[in-house]
């Protein structure tokens, strides 16, 4: 694919200094909203929770964070100022034609990927990238039903533009919590049966917004993360893995060490990963890779509920089997 620049954007997605979200996103999640009589709750404003614990918490993040989640997934994909290309390269190659198998973790009601599709969907909708058939294969797990319920319900509103734009979308939804290695077992091997039956052997991993996990529950669940970047680390396959957080504070200096661990197990690179109080140690023989480059970035998007441009951070890192 030709290499795509900051400055193909469409007017409907980058205007000088502010993301916009495409369009037919925004509606999805606004009827949704308005169809669970939820709407006049929007409020931005009210503190955020890190989601689908309880219902409570599924119902508030539909609400107030989807767009701010998405927005965070929009602009890195999209890196108008062509920041760290070889993410968008990355995402528009893997989702560019043909096949893949997605594995959403801590999906909840999946506003990254979403938003990922979304944006995709509009470059081939603006012409700006090639609208070449492609089956996208989602596996997305997180212990929250009522959140992958929330998922399923937005996916469903936008399918019709997906396709009408040669983007075919398989949704399954995993209630699983992560922090139980055997039962996510059980999905990966379902997902990797799939991968199997149909023949596909090209995968991505999206991870977005889990930072709020303190590090008692990030510990826990490493295990399932490590255990689906073994599955995916072999050379048989083309294994991509995108991992977006909001900028992570000093207070959470850990979360990159997360990132580390996964990359070098989906590189199969020894390595010991040690929890140390409520930090993490990475220790190997030889100097690894520590995607220390990874810089927060502050940007600016529209929330057009509140016609207002509204400041937010974010930090990515992107990573490959080879
Ligand atoms: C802030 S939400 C992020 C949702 C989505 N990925 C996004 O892009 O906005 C964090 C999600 O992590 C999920 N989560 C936290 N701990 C989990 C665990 N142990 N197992 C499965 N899901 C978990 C929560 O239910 C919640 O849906």
């Amino acid at each position: 694919m030709a290499s795509f620049l900051g400055k193909n954007l469409p007017d409907s997605i980058w205007k000088p200094d502010v993301l916009y979200l495409p369009e037919p996103l925004l509606e999805a999640h606004k009827s949704f909203l308005e169809e669970q009589g939820w709407w006049a709750e929007y409020d931005p404003n009210v503190h955020g929770n890190i989601g689908g614990a309880t219902a409570d918490e599924a119902k508030e993040h539909i609400i107030n964070r989807f767009l701010n989640s998405a927005a965070r997934m929009g602009f890195v994909c999209a890196d108008p100022m062509d920041t760290q290309p070889e993410v968008r390269e990355m995402v528009l190659d893997q989702l560019g034609e043909g096949q893949i198998f997605l594995l959403d973790l801590a999906a909840g009601n999946g506003a990254g990927t979403l938003s990922m599709l979304s944006l995709i969907c509009e470059l081939r909708a603006k012409k700006c990238v090639p609208k070449l058939p492609v089956n996208v294969h989602i596996t997305g797990v997180d212990y929250s039903s009522a959140a992958l319920k929330y998922y399923s319900e937005i996916m469903g509103k936008l399918d019709p533009w997906l396709k009408s734009n040669g983007l075919h979308v398989n949704l399954s939804l995993c209630p699983c919590d992560l922090a139980v290695v055997g039962d996510f077992g059980e999905v990966f091997e379902s997902f990797l049966d799939e991968s199997k039956r149909a023949s596909v052997n090209r995968f991505l991993c999206v991870i977005s917004a889990i930072s709020g996990i303190n590090s008692e529950g990030m510990g826990a669940i490493s295990d399932s993360l490590k255990h689906a970047a073994t599955g995916l680390s072999s050379k048989k396959r083309n294994s991509s893995w995108l991992w977006v957080e909001p900028h992570i504070g000093k207070k959470k200096a850990w979360v990159p060490k997360v990132f580390v661990t996964v990359n070098l197990t989906l590189k199969k690179i020894a390595h010991r990963f040690i929890q140390k109080g409520d930090t993490f140690d990475i220790k190997a023989d030889d100097e690894v890779p520590t995607l220390e480059d990874a810089q927060p970035r502050s940007f600016q998007w529209l929330d057009p509920y509140k016609n207002k441009a509204i400041n937010s951070n974010v930090i990515v890192v992107a990573f490959k089997n080879e």
